[in-house]
């Protein structure tokens, strides 16, 4: 079937029309003319395949990806940056729109690296062949690079064949001094680990959550700050614009006294927001981040910070108003509602909201719209090239609740 793509959608599919039936295809640009193959049939719309580009659009360039149409990892290697950038902006701004939330997005900050920015890879071992899957399926790619990720990552991927795994999965982190940490669950034997290790800088090996070699976290540094990362501990994947969030994080906590930070990970944002405020408050799941963040602490000489290792559905029945701002950076699933009414319950003056989300961020901010006000909005390209993004989102209680409470 022949397609014209018109538009994009919020996965970064093209869309087109068959006989006025929508049809979502990946990886094509607006305007191209593309063969597609329909892989499904839905009553109310269709998905397709690219067979063939008919007619390329003005638009489209030349992906540096060899895997690049078949990959599930990047959606944007055949538009240039800016393009890429303008989709983001307009993502947002149409969701806020169809979300009836009164605020404009003018501004990406972008990453200083568009390609090899990432410090994690994870890929899959498939009858002793290691890539990725191939978009929305379980066919292994057999890949040796991406283009992605941090080039000494990329260095040692020839390498696992060594270990002599024939299925599960493997995890590469690595920090400012390019340390990396190899995180396998698997079930068959390691071999080789020497012959492995020989000539890199791995300075630890998990195997099924058991240390075999070296140490099981690197210290990571971003801008001033020095952070012990658990191999299982959260940290965000681009540096390079984590740089950049820990200065929004300072502009936004200057005038804050008294800060809770839900979901903090090892610590990185409560420790930047310390250095304005009188007290921190931290509070994330995982214990061996929340052991990190109390070392982090200590790393930065930082002692007005205190760390609580829970959920924050439980925690956050006992906060009170000595909060006047909270920071919010949750995972995927967003914020639980228990949590945004205790905030709007609880009046908390300032909500800075960090979110990789873009649906879960709407419908938490649908939530606060009666109560918050966007003071600004900017989207940070955490993952360039995806048609995934970060959002910073800072809101204010409004004015007339605050008076209404002196009342
Ligand atoms: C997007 S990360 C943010 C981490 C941190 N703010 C940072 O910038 O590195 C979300 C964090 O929330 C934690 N988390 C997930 N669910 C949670 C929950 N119910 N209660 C507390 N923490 C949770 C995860 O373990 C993860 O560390």
């Amino acid at each position: 079937m022949e397609v014209e793509i018109v538009k994009y959608d919020d996965l970064g599919r093209g869309i087109g029309y068959i006989d006025n039936k929508v049809i979502f295809v990946p990886k094509t640009v607006v305007g191209d003319i593309v063969l597609v193959d329909i892989i499904n049939n839905k009553k109310n719309y269709l998905e397709g395949k690219i067979n063939r580009v008919i007619k390329p659009s003005l638009k489209r360039i030349n992906a540096i990806c060899p895997y690049f149409n078949k990959c599930g990892g990047c959606d944007f290697l055949n538009i240039s940056l800016n393009d890429s950038l303008d989709y983001k902006l307009d993502k947002i701004n149409n969701l806020l729109n169809k979300n009836h939330i009164n605020y404009s997005v003018k501004e990406i900050i972008k990453s200083d690296k568009e390609y090899y920015y990432r410090n994690k890879i994870s890929l899959k071992i498939v009858n002793g062949e290691i890539g990725f899957y191939e978009y929305r399926s379980h066919n292994l790619i057999v890949v040796n690079k991406c283009f992605l990720v941090n080039e000494n990552i990329n260095n040692i991927i020839s390498k696992i064949k060594l270990l002599n795994i024939k299925n599960g999965n493997i995890t590469i982190r690595i920090n400012y001094l390019d340390e990396m940490l190899i995180i396998i669950d698997s079930n068959d034997i390691l071999n080789n680990i020497d012959e492995f290790i020989n000539n890199t800088k791995v300075i630890g090996i998990i195997y099924n959550n058991k240390l075999i070699y070296g140490k099981d976290y690197f210290i990571d540094k971003i801008n001033d700050y020095q952070f012990k990362v658990s191999y299982d501990a959260f940290f965000q994947v681009n540096s390079y614009i984590c740089s950049k969030l820990f200065l929004l994080i300072n502009e936004h906590t200057l005038n804050s006294h008294n800060i809770i930070d839900l979901y903090c990970g090892v610590g990185t944002l409560s420790l930047v927001a310390s250095q304005n405020s009188d007290s921190v408050l931290g509070v994330e799941i995982i214990k061996n981040a929340i052991l990190n963040a109390n070392e982090n602490a200590k790393l930065n000489n930082i002692n007005n910070v205190k760390f609580i290792c829970d959920d924050t559905k439980k925690i956050i029945d006992k906060i009170t108003n000595k909060y006047d701002t909270i920071i919010l950076d949750p995972p995927r699933s967003g914020v639980d509602k228990k949590v945004i009414n205790k905030i709007i319950e609880t009046k908390i003056n300032k909500i800075i909201y960090i979110s990789c989300d873009e649906s879960t961020l709407m419908r938490d901010l649908k939530l606060l719209n009666e109560y918050y006000q966007i003071k600004e909005f900017k989207i940070l390209d955490m993952f360039v090239n995806t048609e995934h993004l970060e959002s910073f989102c800072v809101l204010t209680i409004k004015e007339e609740r605050t008076i209404q409470n002196l009342n």
